[in-house]
């Protein structure tokens, strides 16, 4: 029997994880999952795990591995991801990946590639004061690179785009800073163990997208 293939996106905020890992799901049919993103629900849903993850988003902090390890694991196991995922923003200590790893091999995943985003801070610090998200489905627009057509308003459902409360100058910086010392000791855990595809994210998303597909092969 074959394993169900798992691909990770990492690399610094903003770098673009979330735009591609947006753009490869759907290429290979499986389900993205956002870190990020399910901690954000939480916190908007008032639940227990929002509870505690908020103070750490708003100041640009790692939740808890405890925290970050079992809502991933609540997601990797839903029914949806059983032919494989995508997964972004997970794991980001080396403490999570190693728990990310057993939980893998339990579950009868293989982790095909970890695709490393790389980009510079100043560019970091463009796109990030330049993102807006839709409130209702989550769609990702920037007022540098990617405007919507109607001002404030999601093309895609209409909903309202706003500014995520870590995306200040500040709140960036802190978040550049825990990237370098917490989570790109990652890179070199995953290059020995020849997982690793170094990406350059400057270029634009297609071009991204592009070099993105060639290292999967899809
Ligand atoms: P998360 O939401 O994952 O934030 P992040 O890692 O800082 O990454 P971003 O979502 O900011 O950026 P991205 O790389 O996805 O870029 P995007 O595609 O949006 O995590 C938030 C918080 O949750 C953390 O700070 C932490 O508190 C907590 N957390 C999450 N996971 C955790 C974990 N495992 N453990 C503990 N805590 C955890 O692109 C950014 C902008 O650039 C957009 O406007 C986009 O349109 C634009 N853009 C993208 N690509 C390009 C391009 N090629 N050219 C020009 N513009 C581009």
């Amino acid at each position: 029997m074959s394993l169900a293939d798992v691909y990770i996106f990492a690399g610094p905020p903003g770098s673009g994880k979330g735009t591609q890992a947006k753009l490869l799901a759907p290429k290979l049919k499986v389900p993205h999952i956002s870190l990020g993103d399910l901690l954000r629900e939480a916190v908007r849903g008032g639940t227990k795990v929002g509870q505690i993850a908020k103070g750490y988003l708003d100041a640009g902090r790692l939740v808890p591995d405890n925290v970050a390890i079992d809502v991933a694991e609540e997601a990797v196991k839903k029914e949806e991801c059983r032919k494989g995922f995508v997964i972004d923003g997970f794991p980001r200590t080396l403490e999570q990946a190693v728990l990310f790893e057993g939980l893998l091999e339990r579950l009868k995943f293989n982790l095909a590639r970890v695709l490393y985003i790389d980009i510079p801070l100043k560019e970091i610090l463009k796109r990030l004061t330049g993102r807006r998200s839709c409130r209702k489905c989550g769609a990702v627009y920037n007022l540098m690179y990617n405007l919507p057509k109607i001002e404030g308003k999601c093309d895609i459902c209409g909903g309202e785009l706003y500014q995520r409360r870590d995306d200040t100058e500040d709140v960036i910086k802190v978040r550049f800073k825990v990237y370098e010392e917490q989570t790109s000791p990652l890179m070199d855990y995953y290059t020995k163990k020849g997982k690793l595809v170094q990406i350059d994210g400057t270029k634009d998303v297609q071009e991204v997208f592009k070099e993105i597909c060639k290292a999967v092969g899809a």
